[in-house]
């Protein structure tokens, strides 16, 4: 059967060949040499060919921004003087893992200096010629692009470009997670989607990263294959392109449908009250997330929270406020330098970071400890905004809670010298309640 194919595969090539596709050299074996170079990697210009819809939704998606990313390579770059270049692969590995494992992407590299192929960042050859996964994380992965291209299908229609192979491992959500889960140089985990999908009820119930992730739909594989169930390669999650980006709009309209599917709020308040009243306001945050924890990944830099504004409307004048930001556009908590710890009820979800001496970081390489505070799947969390009313009031009250979600504060981006982008970073109001009370 073996040797079948093999002759099918060398006929197609000639009879490819023949019709003048010179340009598509097969993938195969090279017996003269183990060693691994660029010219094993084909770019994902070439399977666009023949695979144009899974290029079109990659393109425009996180996966293929990793590797020009504006605030990871200011991140990298600090990274690197910092610690005078000991970060080394580290941060590439996973954001352009095939050109780091090549060689081509040294400590202090300039994209300007890398071949295109470098900047497609996690790219089909980058998931699609895995052969191996060592550990859930770190990029722990081995690849082989010479033998065959792995994928779902268990029986592929061979082609005269690569071979097609089943591979496990594209069922399962390990694959995800060797790049999902960050641990830093001293042991830290920074991000950890993987573990937290492994404590999930999602993975309770056999549902993997893809089923959210890469929902499936009737299409085909390729150009030449026949239809059959295939699999969305948007990999929507909370990114926004920061930059001029293909598919942008798209992108932003999908991450604000998935973060908008994400959450639920409820707010209980009297519809009743007087000047001068004890007003109990609760409000309940719900993950509908079952996957993992909300937010997830790179928690250090996300930002969730609850705004909250109580205003009597005759006279306009706001009672209360919670969660609203200063005016450089940062919420108002201890990093804000115009009006720090204003906002002593400031409720939200990050990830908090820890030098050696406890002291507090903003950047991976640097931390020593951590503590995270996200919501933990389907979990509610109840919090309570009571207020002692004044002893005025005009009357009726307006009660306007949000749920807010952002990738980046502003004075992060701002410690990264990119004030323009901290300027253009949208919000994403991922719930909202809002209601009037009546006064006597
Ligand atoms: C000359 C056309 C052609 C080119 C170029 C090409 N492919 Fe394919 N590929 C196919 C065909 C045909 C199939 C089989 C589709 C089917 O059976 O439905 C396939 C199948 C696949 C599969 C599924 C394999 C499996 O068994 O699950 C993957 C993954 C894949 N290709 C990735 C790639 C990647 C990555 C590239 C670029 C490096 C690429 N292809 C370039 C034609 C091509
Ligand atoms: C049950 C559906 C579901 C499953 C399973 C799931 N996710 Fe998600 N994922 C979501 C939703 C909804 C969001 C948007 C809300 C959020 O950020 O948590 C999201 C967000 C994300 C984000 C952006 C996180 C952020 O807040 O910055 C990443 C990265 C991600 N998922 C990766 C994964 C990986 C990797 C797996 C498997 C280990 C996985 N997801 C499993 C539904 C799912
Ligand atoms: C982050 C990893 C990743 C990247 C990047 C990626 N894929 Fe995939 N691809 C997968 C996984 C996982 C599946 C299987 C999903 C499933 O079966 O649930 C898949 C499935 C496929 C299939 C089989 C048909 C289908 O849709 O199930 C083809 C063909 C394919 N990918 C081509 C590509 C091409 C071409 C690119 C680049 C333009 C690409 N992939 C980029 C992970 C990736
Ligand atoms: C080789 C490493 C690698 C692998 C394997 C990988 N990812 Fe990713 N993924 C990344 C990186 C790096 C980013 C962030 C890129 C950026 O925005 O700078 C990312 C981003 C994402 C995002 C977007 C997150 C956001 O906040 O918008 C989703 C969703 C995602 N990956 C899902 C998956 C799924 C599902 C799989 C498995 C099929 C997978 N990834 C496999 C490295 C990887
Ligand atoms: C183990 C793989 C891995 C390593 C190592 C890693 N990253 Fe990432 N990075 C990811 C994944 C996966 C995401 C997407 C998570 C999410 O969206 O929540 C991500 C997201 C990011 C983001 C957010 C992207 C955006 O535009 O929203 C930045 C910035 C970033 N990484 C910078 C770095 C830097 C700097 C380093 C090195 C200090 C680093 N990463 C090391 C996998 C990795």
């Amino acid at each position: 059967m073996k040797k079948n194919l093999k002759i099918l595969y060398f006929t197609l090539f000639s009879a490819l060949m023949s019709t003048g596709c010179e340009h598509l050299k097969p993938l195969q074996v090279d017996e003269e040499t183990d060693q691994l170079s660029l010219a094993d990697f084909p770019s994902a210009e070439t399977c666009a060919e023949c695979h144009p819809n899974h290029y079109q939704e990659w393109r425009g998606s996180a996966h293929a921004y990793a590797a020009i990313d504006p605030v990871f390579l200011e991140m990298q770059k600090l990274g690197q003087e910092e610690t005078g270049q000991k970060l080394g692969q580290f941060c590439i590995q996973c954001h352009s893992p095939v050109s780091s494992k090549l060689g081509l992407t040294p400590p202090g590299y300039k994209n300007e200096d890398l071949p295109a192929f470098a900047l497609e960042g996690v790219n089909c050859i980058g998931c699609h010629a895995i052969s191996k996964i060592k550990e859930n994380k770190n990029a722990e992965l081995e690849y082989d692009p010479r033998t065959a291209i792995r994928g779902p299908i268990a029986d592929p229609v061979q082609n005269n470009f690569h071979r097609s192979v089943y591979d496990d491992n594209f069922k399962q959500s390990l694959i995800c997670g060797a790049c999902h889960n960050v641990v830093n140089g001293v042991g830290v985990t920074i991000e950890d989607t993987f573990g937290e999908w492994q404590r999930s009820p999602a993975r309770e119930i056999g549902q993997k990263c893809t089923d959210c992730h890469m929902p499936a739909y009737r299409g085909k594989a390729a150009v030449n294959g026949p239809e059959r169930e295939v699999h969305r390669h948007f990999f929507v999650g909370v990114d926004v392109a920061l930059i001029d980006f293909p598919d942008r709009r798209r992108q932003s309209e999908m991450v604000t449908a998935l973060l908008q599917s994400a959450a639920a709020l409820e707010v209980e308040a009297p519809s009743q009250t007087k000047a001068g009243d004890y007003l109990p306001i609760s409000v309940n945050v719900t993950s509908k997330t079952a996957g993992h924890h909300l937010p997830s990944g790179a928690v250090a830099d996300r930002q969730m929270w609850l705004e909250v504004t109580l205003t009597d409307k005759g006279s306009g004048q706001i009672i209360y406020q919670s969660g609203h930001l200063d005016a450089n556009g940062d919420l108002m908590d201890r990093h804000s330098e115009l009006q720090p710890s204003a906002d002593q009820d400031l409720i939200q979800w990050h990830q908090k970071m820890a030098g050696a001496n406890g002291n507090d970081v903003f950047f991976s390489w640097q931390a020593f400890d951590q503590r995270t505070q996200t919501i933990p799947p389907l979990e509610t969390v109840s919090l309570s905004y009571d207020q002692l009313l004044p002893a005025q009031l005009t009357g009726p009250l307006q009660l306007k809670v949000k749920l807010r979600f952002r990738t980046f504060p502003p004075f992060l981006l701002r410690k990264l010298n990119l004030d323009e982008l901290a300027a253009q970073l949208p919000i994403v109001d991922m719930a909202q309640w809002e209601g009037t009370i009546s006064t006597q």
